[in-house]
């Protein structure tokens, strides 16, 4: 079955305040959004990738990205993420039916391994994501008042990329746009409509870039990686 990428790289990156949007932030001299694309470019199941970036800078990033060896579509992406998925769908051929890896360009680490793992479970279930075991003690907090431990052994933290079925992830997001729905990641989406969704294992290094302190840690993994 055909595998097709969308990373999302769209976002202001407020978190970070770098006073530019995040996923085109060096990590060890090479833009977040640019890692994210090589990782899917050596993919060997993606056969094709779009990426979702702000309106200007779609230009620079297809300049950016023109060493890939995939072919590679650029798009304008919206104002939350899930509109920028959106957008990435939109961009692909109304007729695919394969897989649809959707990754944020803000976990520049992924490697070939867990994008295959993924899509190779998306395609026995119709739609995969990888899970963290949570390790902290997790409570339920109300006006500063501890109310309940709750059950950590029953919780996953979600990753990307996250796999679906396209013909899935296409009326799953017209559901949740229909509805109004506010999307937190892409397999909610799915699981709204009650269908399955298959957990695999994620991976510590997979970790999202969200502050300036996240950016050390992975220019850092990048060092003692020794892959610069
Ligand atoms: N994203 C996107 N379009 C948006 C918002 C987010 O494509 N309108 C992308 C981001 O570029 C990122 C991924 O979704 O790769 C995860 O979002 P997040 O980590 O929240 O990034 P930002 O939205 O850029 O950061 P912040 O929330 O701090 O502004
Ligand atoms: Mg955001």
């Amino acid at each position: 079955m055909e595998t097709r990428a969308i990373i999302v790289a769209a976002g202001r990156g407020e978190r970070m305040g770098a006073g530019a949007p995040k996923a085109f932030l060096p990590v060890a001299g090479v833009p977040m959004v640019l890692r994210s694309a090589r990782a899917f470019d050596g993919a060997a199941s993606v056969s094709a990738i779009v990426v979702v970036v702000p309106a200007d800078r779609v230009d620079e990033t297809r300049d950016l990205l023109r060493g890939l060896s995939r072919p590679a579509t650029v798009v304008a992406g919206g104002e939350r993420r899930q509109d920028s998925v959106r957008c990435g769908l939109s961009a692909l051929p109304a007729d695919f039916d394969g897989i649809v890896l959707v990754h944020d360009a803000a976990r520049p680490l992924v490697d070939a391994a867990l994008i295959e793992v993924v899509a190779a479970a998306a395609m026995r279930a119709g739609a995969a994501i990888p899970v963290l075991p949570v390790t902290d003690t997790i409570k339920r907090i109300e006006d500063g008042i501890v109310r309940a431990t709750v059950d950590r052994t029953a919780l996953g933290a979600a990753q990307t990329p996250q796999g679906f079925l396209a013909t899935l992830l296409r009326e799953a997001y017209d559901a949740a746009f229909r509805d109004g729905v506010v999307l937190t990641d892409d397999a909610m989406a799915i699981e709204r409509l009650g269908r399955p969704v298959r957990a695999v294992p994620g991976s510590a290094r997979n970790r999202k870039i969200t502050t300036a302190e996240d950016l050390a840690w992975a220019e850092d993994a990048l060092g003692r990686g020794g892959d610069r």
